[in-house]
């Protein structure tokens, strides 16, 4: 990191008060069909596109795909858009239908996407619990038009709902693979871009809808205080911008980032600790990620990698979190809780503005420089329907700031940049009274997960190794001390959640105190994406290097790492610290 832009994220983190960020037919879409008609499938009933075949028998991608092998190699090229006329059934991955997720304008001419001209008003996102009467009622009225479209209308709302499942349920596959590798636009490094794509050209569509050129989408404010419930606009059944598919349990609550599928609510006399939590589980996040984008935005992907859910990034955990606690409560768990049904509610919208205004605001800490610089992000692409009724394709360097799409978010404050000193006030109150204090257990041995992945069914403790202590600040500047916990292993697009926390070792004990909490492994349901493999593998990766400033490990050789199972059926292959070289051109 530049010099320049380190100083200006240190300064926002130590002193800032207030933040300003600039910051079939079409018309069974979504639905589910039984029969499949297709002329060439594979064991599994896919279609397999002809000229793929013959591509991975020696064609320009003969070398990049290995026929007949489960391994296909990846190729080294950005994730292209789909061929929107090679689409095939999609796939719940909760009830394991097969759904219709194709998009109705598969035969139109496709353009390049033009941003616009810097003459163009910015619109302005504001917060949802913040909108004045008129505000509302201009969103309503948008999103009640977008709903009487014709259905086969590309604008329609289910038809706009239908991309999101489009892209993340498995009705497209890459171009040029054989077998074939699902479009997958979430877990990885394509995930900010793609959203932040998707909701401006959906804003832009609302606003034609009702004449406005200024229309802006609300985002729903959950990293502040007043913005962590569900904010009213949406939940007013006689209005648009309800659905009654939501875990009406979580109408009135807080919004707990520690929330697993079937958690009860919390007791109203633990607010003010879930939101100092809340608070500080963001300062951290930023913090931790500030050097390393990979970290906060998730990995890199390429053309060709299987299933690229192995590389979520921080930000997108968190974001599962709110899915989960949105959609349903029981499985399936439409809408907001599985992805195959995510857009369908509106307020995905207002969610997603909210993490691409996280991600303008980390953009913003580190001087606004891009947060890779490969091409294999920049020139990744994607189609939408834009607000001209034309096909666009669009690439990830079109989107790398609000401000180049002419849009910005309002200005709010940003109470986790200072949480940490309250959290720890908190976290040092005294015990109550009368309870019996917890001991320190003896510690066992250093845990080697052996040949076999170790199935997450209870807490698992172990001490792990530092590469290096007492790091100098310069050092810190130039590699992060990163927590992996790697091979993880969920059942393809089912949910999961564990947690991992990090205490000090001191003194041959482990315990009581399972130390700081670094970070969550959280998978919403998804497509079950693909044809051979019973799982897919991914790796957790979480920065620790201020985690352990706060906790005084610095100078000691070894951590605790506690990981507590919340749900599913996670299994995991081990846990090691590495330090991983920041970029130098940051
Ligand atoms: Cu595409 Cu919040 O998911």
């Amino acid at each position: 990191m530049s010099l320049m832009a380190s100083s200006a994220l240190s300064a926002a983190f130590s002193h800032s008060h207030r933040m300003a960020t600039t910051q079939p037919s079409a018309s069974i879409a979504g639905r589910r069909v039984t029969a499949v008609s297709c002329e060439l499938k594979d064991e599994d009933n896919h279609v397999i596109d002809r000229r793929n075949v013959l591509l991975g028998l020696g064609g320009l991608y003969g070398a990049a795909a290995t026929l007949g092998s489960q391994k296909k190699k990846a190729i080294g090229a950005p994730v292209h858009a789909p061929e929107l006329s090679k689409c095939h059934l999609a796939e719940d991955s909760v009830t394991g239908e097969k759904v219709f997720c194709c998009l109705p304008y598969n035969e139109r001419d496709i353009v390049e996407f033009v941003p616009p001209p810097p003459y163009e008003p910015i619109r302005v996102r504001r917060p949802a619990h913040k909108l004045d009467l008129e505000y509302v009622a201009k969103f309503e009225e948008a999103v009640a038009r977008m709903k009487a479209l014709p259905p086969n209308d590309p604008w329609n709302f289910m038809q706009q709902a239908t991309i999101h499942c489009a892209y993340c349920n498995g009705a497209y596959d890459q171009v040029g693979f054989y077998p074939p590798v699902s479009l997958q636009v979430h877990g990885s490094w394509l995930f900010l871009p793609f959203h932040r794509l998707y909701l401006y050209f959906y804003e832009r569509i609302l606003g034609k809808l009702i004449g406005d050129p200024n229309f802006a989408l609300p985002y729903w404010n959950w990293d502040s205080p007043e913005g962590m419930r569900m904010p009213e606009i949406y939940l007013n059944p006689s209005s648009p911008l309800y659905n009654p598919m939501r875990d009406k349990g979580h109408y009135a609550a807080l919004f707990d980032y520690k929330y697993a599928v079937g958690d009860p609510n919390p007791e109203p006399s633990r607010d003010e600790h879930i939101v100092t939590h809340n608070l500080h589980h963001l300062h951290r996040m930023f913090k931790e990620s500030e050097r390393n984008p990979k970290l906060f935005m998730g990995k890199p992907v390429v053309a060709g990698e299987e299933v690229p859910s192995n590389a979520s990034g921080n930000l997108e955990n968190l974001h599962n979190i709110v899915h989960s606690w949105t959609g349903t409560s029981e499985a399936p768990y439409y809408d907001m809780g599985d992805f195959f049904t995510a857009a369908r509610d509106i307020i995905f919208f207002g969610h997603h503005a909210n993490v691409d205004r996280l991600w303008e605001i980390y953009n913003g800490f580190r001087g606004h420089i891009p947060e890779f610089k490969q091409e294999d992000w920049l020139e990744a692409s994607f189609i939408f329907y834009d607000e001209n009724r034309q096909v666009v394709r669009c690439k990830v360097k079109d989107c790398l700031t609000p401000q180049q799409l002419r849009y910005s978010y309002h200005p709010e404050n940003l109470p986790w940049l200072h949480a940490r000193q309250h959290y720890f006030r908190l976290k040092d109150k005294k015990p109550i009274a009368g309870e019996p204090a917890p001991v320190p257990v003896p510690a066992a041995p250093i845990y080697e997960f052996g040949p076999e992945p170790k199935p997450l069914v209870e807490p698992i403790q172990v001490i792990v190794p530092r590469p290096k202590i007492s790091r100098t600040k310069f050092e810190k500047e130039a590699a992060t001390e990163v927590l992996i916990i790697e091979g993880i292993e969920v059942p393809f697009g089912a949910a999961a959640r564990f947690d991992v926390y990090v205490a000090k070792f001191v003194d041959g004990h482990i315990g009581p105190d399972i130390g700081e909490l670094a970070g969550s492994f959280v998978k919403i349901p998804h497509s079950k994406h693909k044809f051979h493999l019973l799982h897919h593998k991914s790796s957790l990766e979480l920065g620790i290097t201020s985690l352990l400033e706060d906790i005084e490990a610095d100078p000691l050789d070894k951590v605790v790492v506690t990981i507590l199972p919340r749900i599913g059926e996670v299994k995991i292959r081990g846990i090691h610290i590495e330090l991983v070289k920041v970029d130098p051109e940051y």
